[in-house]
This record gives C-alpha cells, sequence and structure tokens, in this order.
C-alpha cells in the first residue's frame, strides 16, 4: 500500500493528488487491488448533474480482494477476532482461510433463497460474526447489503426495509448487550407487518431463545450453513456497482439511503485505514463502532479486511461488567489500534482511574476517535491515562456520506492537537464558504466546510431519490460538495470542526435528525406542535431538548412526558429519547410561521445573554415565558 511516511510525502502526496488527481489514484488503485478487468477512465464527474463515477470500466469482487488474496500467505491469520459480551465467554479467533469459507457458505445460502445480484438485504444483527460474514457474503454475490443497525425500532427499520425494497432480511433471535439481553426477532416480527416485500428471513442463534418462526419465511440459519458449499465464485461486479446502501438521518423528512458504490469505496477506504492507522501485519486493530454505523462497515469490515489486518469485533458494552472492560480487552488481545468515539471516552474517563490503571495498555500505538467534536478535556485524558503520551491521537473527520477519512492526523507525518481534525487526507480539497456562497480563501478563519473535489469513497446518491442528493449536497454551494458542517482553520492551515449547521444534532455519537423525533412526538393525540434543539451535555456532548405544545394546557403532566419517550422509542429507538421535555403555551415563530430553533437552542443551552433580535418574532411574548420555565 502507498505508504506516507513523514510529513515531506504527505506533502508531495497531496500536491499531487491535488495537481494531478487522476495519476495519483490511478496508482493507487493499480498497484494496491486485484482486478477482474482495468478501468478505461479513472474519474468522470460532475457536481452540477450531481454525477461522479471513478474507475468506469473496471471489474471486481471486492471480497476477492477483502479474502482471497490473502490466503495465499495469509490463510492462518486471524482476520476476525470476536470478544463476546460475557467476558467469561471464550473469544473467537476467525482465520482469513476460515472467513473464505464461511462467507461463501453464507452467500450460497442467500443464492438459495433467490437473492441475486443487485437484491437488497437488510441485515438487522447484533455485533457477532454473523454480522460481518453476511456482509460479506452480499458482496460476494453481488447483493447490496443494507445494514440497520440493531438498536433501531421496528417502525425504523420497516421503513428502511420499505425504502429500498429489501427482499430478504438477516437477523438472530437475540442479542447480549451488558447485563440486558434484546429480543430482536420479535422487533423484526412487528417491523415485518409493514413489509410486503421480504420473502425470507434468515434468523442466526445467539441467545438460543424459543422463538416464533413463520412457517416458509422464517428458517434458522445455522442449519442452512451447514450444508451449504464452501465455495462460491464471486460474483463480478462493474465498479460502479453498488456495494451498500447505509441510512443516516437529515435535517428534515426521512433518513437517507446513501449508496456507496464498489471501486471507488474499496480504494479509499483500505488507502486511509493504512495510513491513519498505520496498520502493521502483526497488529491487533480495534474499533469499538457497532457495524451498524459506517464507522463499522468502512473501518471494522472493509478497511481492515482489505489491508489484511485482524479486526476485533467486540459484541458488548464499555460498563459491562464494569467500566474497565474496554482496557480488560486492549491488555487480553494486545490490540495496538484501539479507535472510540468521545462519548465513550468521557463516559469511563468519569469513571475516575481505578478502573484503568489495573491493565497492561503498553501495547497500544494509535488512538483514534471519531463522531463528534473532542472535547479538550477528553483529548487530555485519552492522551496521558490511555495512550500515556506515547501513542498519536488520530481524531478523524468524516461522515455516512465520505465513506472514508477526510480529516485527520497522520500519525508518522503530523501530530495532532487536541479539537483539531487537522488536515485534509490526500486527495480531499477541502474549502470553507461565506454565507453569501463564496470561498473564504487564507487562514484563521471560520466558516462552512465543503468539498471543492470529488474522492472515490463519496456516497454517489441518495436510495430512490437523485434529486434529494443534489439538493442536500450540491446546492448550497455550486459546483461544491456541502458537508453540513461548520468548521475554523487555524494560523496553520489545520481544521477544527465546530458542529453541524443544520437541524442534525449528534447525540453520543449519533447523528440525528429533528424533524423525524418532531414527527413522532407529533403523533400523540394531545401534542399541537413541538420543536427539538440540542444542548451541551456532558457525557453525551449533545443531549436532546423538546418544546412541545399541548392542544390543552391543563394535560401537562409527567406521566405525558414518559408517554412523548416511548413514542419516541417506538418510531425511532431509545438513542432519539429526549433527556427534557418542557411544555409550552407556544414556540417563537417568525411571521411566515417558521420555528425560531436559534432562540430555542439558547435558552436550552442556558445562554440567555444575548437573544439577538427576537422583535421580528410573530409572539415575542412566549420567549419570556419559555425563558422562565426552562428546565
Ligand atoms: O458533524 C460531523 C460529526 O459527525 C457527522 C457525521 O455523522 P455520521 O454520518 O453519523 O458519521 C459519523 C462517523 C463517521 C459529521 O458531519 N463528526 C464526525 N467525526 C467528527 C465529527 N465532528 C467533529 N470531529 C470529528 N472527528
Amino acid at each position: 500500500m502507498y505508504y506516507l511516511k513523514n510529513f515531506e510525502s504527505y506533502t508531495n502526496s497531496y500536491k499531487n493528488s491535488v495537481e494531478n488527481p487522476e495519476a495519483f489514484w490511478n496508482t493507487i488503485a493499480k498497484d494496491n487491488f486485484v482486478w477482474k478487468r482495468p478501468w478505461s477512465r479513472v474519474l468522470d464527474w460532475d457536481f452540477s448533474i450531481p454525477k461522479i463515477s471513478w474507475f468506469e470500466g473496471a471489474q471486481l469482487n471486492i471480497t476477492e480482494n477483502c479474502i482471497d488474496r490473502h490466503l495465499e500467505h495469509n490463510a492462518e491469520k486471524t482476520a476476525i477476532l470476536f470478544e463476546p459480551n460475557n467476558p467469561n465467554d471464550t473469544s473467537e479467533a476467525i482465520t482469513y482461510n476460515e472467513l473464505h469459507k464461511r462467507v461463501n457458505q453464507f452467500a450460497n445460502v442467500l443464492k438459495s433463497k433467490g437473492i441475486q445480484k443487485g437484491d437488497r438485504v437488510c441485515v438487522y444483527l447484533p455485533m457477532i460474526p454473523e454480522l460481518a460474514i453476511s456482509v460479506l457474503a452480499c458482496a460476494r454475490i453481488g447483493a447490496i447489503h443494507s445494514v440497520v443497525f440493531a438498536g433501531f425500532s421496528a417502525n425504523a427499520l420497516s421503513s428502511r426495509i420499505n425504502d429500498c425494497d429489501c427482499k430478504l432480511l438477516i437477523t438472530s433471535d437475540g442479542g447480549y448487550r451488558g447485563a440486558k439481553t434484546i429480543d430482536l426477532k420479535s422487533i423484526v416480527d412487528t417491523a415485518l407487518l409493514d413489509c410486503e416485500g421480504i420473502e425470507s428471513v434468515l434468523v442466526a442463534k445467539r441467545i438460543h431463545k424459543d422463538i416464533p418462526m413463520v412457517s416458509g419465511r422464517d428458517f434458522w440459519l445455522q442449519p442452512l450453513l451447514e450444508t451449504a458449499s464452501e465455495s462460491c465464485e464471486a460474483t463480478v461486479m462493474d465498479a460502479e456497482d453498488p456495494l451498500f446502501i447505509l441510512y443516516t438521518s437529515g435535517s428534515t423528512g426521512q433518513p437517507k439511503g446513501m449508496v456507496h458504490t464498489t471501486a471507488g469505496y474499496m480504494v479509499y477506504s483500505a488507502y486511509t485505514f493504512k495510513n491513519i492507522f498505520q496498520y502493521e501485519p502483526d497488529d491487533v486493530y480495534w474499533c469499538t463502532a457497532d457495524i451498524g454505523w459506517i464507522t463499522g462497515h468502512s473501518y471494522i469490515v472493509y478497511g481492515p479486511l482489505l489491508n489484511g489486518a485482524t479486526t476485533l469485533m467486540f459484541e458488548g458494552v464499555p460498563s459491562y461488567p464494569d467500566y474497565g472492560r474496554f482496557w480488560s480487552i486492549v491488555e487480553k488481545h494486545k490490540v495496538s489500534q484501539f479507535y472510540t468515539a468521545p462519548t465513550a471516552i468521557r463516559a469511563l474517563a468519569k469513571q475516575g482511574l481505578d478502573l484503568v490503571s489495573p491493565y497492561d495498555l503498553s501495547s497500544l500505538k494509535i488512538l483514534g476517535t471519531v463522531g463528534e467534536p473532542i472535547n479538550e478535556e477528553a483529548w487530555h485524558w485519552y492522551n496521558d491515562h490511555i495512550g500515556k503520551r506515547k501513542c498519536p491521537i488520530v481524531d478523524t473527520w468524516w461522515q455516512t456520506e465520505t465513506g472514508g477519512i477526510m480529516i485527520s492526523p497522520i500519525p508518522n507525518s503530523f501530530e495532532g492537537k487536541p479539537t483539531f481534525a487537522t488536515l485534509p487526507f490526500v486527495g480531499i480539497q477541502a474549502a470553507l464558504m461565506d454565507e453569501k456562497g463564496d470561498e473564504i480563501e487564507g487562514n484563521s478563519v471560520e466558516g462552512r466546510l465543503c468539498i471543492k473535489f470529488p474522492w472515490p469513497s463519496m456516497a454517489r446518491t441518495i436510495w430512490g431519490n437523485h434529486q434529494r442528493y443534489k439538493e442536500t449536497y450540491f446546492s448550497a454551494y455550486e459546483q461544491n460538495y456541502f458537508t453540513g458542517d461548520g468548521a475554523l482553520r487555524d494560523e496553520n492551515g489545520h481544521y477544527r470542526i465546530t458542529g453541524r449547521v443544520d437541524d442534525v444534532i449528534i447525540v453520543s455519537g449519533h447523528n440525528l435528525g429533528t424533524a423525524p423525533i418532531e414527527d413522532a412526538i407529533n403523533e400523540h393525540p394531545n401534542v399541537a406542535e413541538s420543536a427539538i434543539v440540542g444542548y451541551p451535555h456532558d457525557i453525551k456532548g449533545s443531549a436532546l431538548y423538546g418544546y412541545v405544545t399541548l392542544k390543552k394546557s391543563d394535560e401537562m403532566n409527567d406521566a405525558l412526558k414518559i408517554e412523548i419517550n416511548q413514542l419516541i422509542s417506538k418510531q425511532i429507538g431509545p438513542i432519539a429519547k429526549l433527556d427534557k421535555i418542557q411544555f409550552t403555551s407556544g414556540l417563537p415563530k417568525t411571521r411566515s410561521g417558521k420555528i425560531m430553533r436559534r432562540i430555542l437552542r439558547k435558552i436550552a443551552s442556558k445562554d440567555t445573554s444575548n437573544l439577538g433580535d427576537i422583535s421580528t418574532l410573530l409572539n415575542p411574548e412566549v420567549v419570556e415565558t419559555i425563558m422562565k420555565n426552562s428546565l
């Protein structure tokens, strides 16, 4: 893998990648992967349509790059190291050889259920090996996987299944999360009442619970795998054939099914993994994310396996059986690279050092963080107590839409500094824009973060809605991809992400759109309207504050608050529950009827010294009442 060795090689590569992007990516793609047919054109693009095509004409299968090509020299190397929820259960090391067999068997089971190239398969599984294997099995036969995080509710699951017309669903009898057991199959059964397109459900056994199976629709996975052939030829895919769909929240409307395609995603996820995590052949790499999110797709499954790495998959939670669990796993498996979210770091830091000091963390070489801005205190705690000031921290900024890391320190090339994602990765042409839509040049400036030029792993469209793709990402700033984030660029050209500039709120590293939460609340018969904003929270980064106006004011009570949160859990999932609910007699609105969230955000954040001009409001009097009763 074309290696960035030091600052000079980073700056030279960056320069090449900007001056001649096609030649740059051509070399990386040619030298590091196996192709069934080479490309005729490296890049074809036009952000005004928008159309983006990388490695046109090439043919490949990503699983041959993730698995088959490692068999010659590394068949017995551990590919996936599974650490179960219960520390007393044995961990499982799946070699590349075994992964090859299990992916092929799974792919053959999918075929036996009628799945063909281009069909959509929904995966709703806990963090067990079958999750990674099912994703790869889909890719083996060209089926498009759509993984839905197993914390989402039945309604959220069914809407995602229906949006992209999935034909088959993969789930389990349940899952373990700390001391809790999650009854996944009953959530699936409820979801499928609304999903006519699902023909078969494959059910992995995890908690060995006796659960109802629908005859002719539901099949236990294990017996099917046992009789399936261990060989399955990899389907030939075109470079731009979709590899997967992954849903992410938008500021309005339903979640967006981001479509990632095969060749560009492969090249970029592999290349960033190698350079940002500096993976060496004997390392054990661990990313604590769930494969239900993009971090898990790119940096638990694809990026590591494309590099022939050993990737650790952890089923449990950081707090079980106690808050020392992460560090006990680092010690047990001699983890070299550890990648987690700021919210986890803050939660662990709060527990004190007694839960860190018993463990030998000397195997660690690199620490990573992702998902939200990391505050200075958490950064220093991570650096001092986990990395012992010897491990570079990579604060990696990226998105579901970008497919791979976009801005990050590169450990042997340049260092991180607290709260800064630092410099764009090679090939990434970042820009800051002002409110008028003009680029802000120079350093020591702040604006809206855009990317000026395509990179190989960018999402190509929103499933079934190209127009929305165009409007969301390519309309605010002509000929630019708009990220939805604000950022500042310091005197050295280093970027610090300041947060979302739209109505997406990042809670514990999870991206939540306000609109679907408000829709859920407004379904309550007593609710007239509602507005959700984020406010700073010690552990979660941001938490959700809901302002709710009722149809009749005498109904304001705590029982109703509980019902509101139950509705949100049902419609979206427990991750979207509100921390605070304030009943209001009205919401501040502009004369055109738009809710002034800016004011509500300030009140929720207890930052009311300067509310700005409220004289243009239709109902300025409500502001004072809301302030008086704020929680
Ligand atoms: O606001 C940024 C924040 O997370 C958003 C993307 O969320 P999602 O698509 O769920 O992907 C998360 C994992 C890649 C971004 O628009 N974000 C992500 N990483 C960082 C971050 N904010 C600050 N610093 C980061 N390192």
